[in-house]
């Protein structure tokens, strides 16, 4: 079974990816950090984040799992990581890594922009997560305040109204509604409610699921 998530920055699509991925136990990628890890390593190595030919080879030197998700969290990289994900070439070079891990003979979920328009568009189970914009640069501070980092409300609210912008108006695999994706507004949900009604969209999908019930609860 192939579970694709996507949605806008701090929809709350990455934890649900990572809970729907315990509860019914399949792996889990969140895409976001092929992207993050590209822009992060055109920046270490002294690069312009606007140098395409920078962004292609740092996305063709990346492994699959060796991410130091600590240094590619922050709020500076997710801009950097949009930039590099608006270059057609950069999401060439990282299309064949994220569609062999969906091929897993287990089956998997990912999560992104793309997933269900692009990289597995044959997904078995499609969310598309939206939130309102406030309240996802709600989340968003808090969870740089958790990290150490300062955030302001209103930088935030900026941040992610431009990556919106970006993510939403590029030419090449947009973020978009798949036609066969189910929209799961979390605005007024919190954790543990998007999560059961992600549970519920996936069982609707897919009956015969295995369903690890205190993973999807917990
Ligand atoms: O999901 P996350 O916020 O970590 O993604 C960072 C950036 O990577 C996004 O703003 C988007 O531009 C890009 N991205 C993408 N396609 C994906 C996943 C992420 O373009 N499948």
């Amino acid at each position: 079974m192939i579970i694709a998530i996507d949605g806008p920055a701090a929809s709350g699509k990455g934890t649900i990816a990572r809970r729907l991925a315990e509860a019914f136990g399949l792996p889990h990628l969140d895409t976001g950090l092929l992207y993050r890890a590209t822009a992060r390593a055109v920046l270490d190595g002294g690069g312009d984040i606007n140098d395409l030919a920078a962004a292609v080879s740092a996305a063709r030197g990346l492994g699959l799992m060796d991410f130091d998700e600590t240094k590619l969290r922050g709020k500076d990289m997710g801009e950097a990581a949009s930039i590099v994900a608006s270059m057609p070439a950069v999401r060439a070079v990282l299309v064949d890594a994220q569609r062999s891990f969906a091929g897993r003979q287990s089956g998997a979920v990912l999560d992104g922009r793309d997933i269900g328009t692009v990289i597995c568009p044959r997904a078995d189970a499609k969310i598309f997560v939206v939130a309102d914009a406030e309240v996802r640069a709600q989340r968003r501070s808090l969870e740089l305040r958790k990290r150490g980092e300062a955030a302001d409300y209103d930088a935030v609210l900026a941040d992610i109204r431009r990556r919106d912008e970006r993510d939403l108006g590029r030419s090449t695999a947009p973020l978009k509604l798949a036609a066969d994706a189910v929209v799961l507004d979390t605005t007024k949900l919190d954790i543990e409610g998007a999560v059961s009604a992600a549970v519920a969209l996936v069982m609707a999908k897919t009956p015969a699921a295995p369903l690890n019930r205190q993973a999807g609860q917990g």
